[in-house]
């Protein structure tokens, strides 16, 4: 069924959705794989959230106490994703207004960051802007790990990140690219 919903609304919003089906619980364990030691995280923002198949397991492994601020732009998306987990906040929203969220949430450092958003969609200014902002919210040594179908956007993350490193997992649909960028 979430798979169905997930091509209808890739067939009405191709560049937004980026994807025809969600990604595979291989890709969704390596992103979170790729964040390390998870147990003192107080904040965790995820990009993109889909139906959720992120979000739900970022909730599973995530420490008590430690806030998941999950954004999707695509309401039709966004009600299919089903947490449990009050310390989950689901925002209907643009990313581009991370910030605004932040004050409202009362959230001061962003332990890692987990972003789904197809990057080479987005136009270069946009995308550089989005990193640079991803960069200053997110404490030292945090960590934004984001996947991408093609290695276009290397470059780009390069100019915001000075140390990025990329993983590669076939078993997705399409085989995807992970970028895991340390700050
Ligand atoms: C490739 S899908 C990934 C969905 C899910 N996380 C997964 O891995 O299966 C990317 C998602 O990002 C959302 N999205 C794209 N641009 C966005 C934006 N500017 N703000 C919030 N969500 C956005 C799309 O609606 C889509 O659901």
């Amino acid at each position: 069924m979430a798979r169905r919903r997930f091509l209808v609304n890739f067939l009405k919003h191709p560049g937004v959705t980026g994807s025809i089906t969600p990604s595979s619980r291989f890709l969704v364990r390596k992103m979170v794989e790729s964040l390390g030691d998870l147990d003192s995280c107080r904040c965790v923002v995820e990009f993109g959230a889909g139906e959720g198949c992120l979000t739900r397991y970022l909730e599973k492994r995530l420490p008590e106490g430690c806030k998941i601020l999950s954004f999707e732009i695509n309401k039709d998306l966004l009600d299919r994703v089903n947490c449990r987990n009050g310390n989950v906040i689901l925002v209907n929203d643009d990313v581009a207004r991370l910030e605004r969220y932040l004050k409202k949430y009362n959230i001061r450092n962003v332990d890692h960051v987990v972003s789904s958003l197809p990057l080479a969609q987005i136009r270069r200014e946009d995308c550089l802007n989005l990193l640079s902002m991803v960069y200053r919210n997110l404490k030292d040594n945090g960590v934004y790990v984001q996947y991408q179908y093609s290695l276009l956007s290397k470059g780009l993350i390069e100019s915001v990140f000075e140390n990025v490193e990329v993983r590669f997992t076939p078993l997705n649909i399409p085989p995807a690219f992970i970028y895991v960028c340390r700050k």
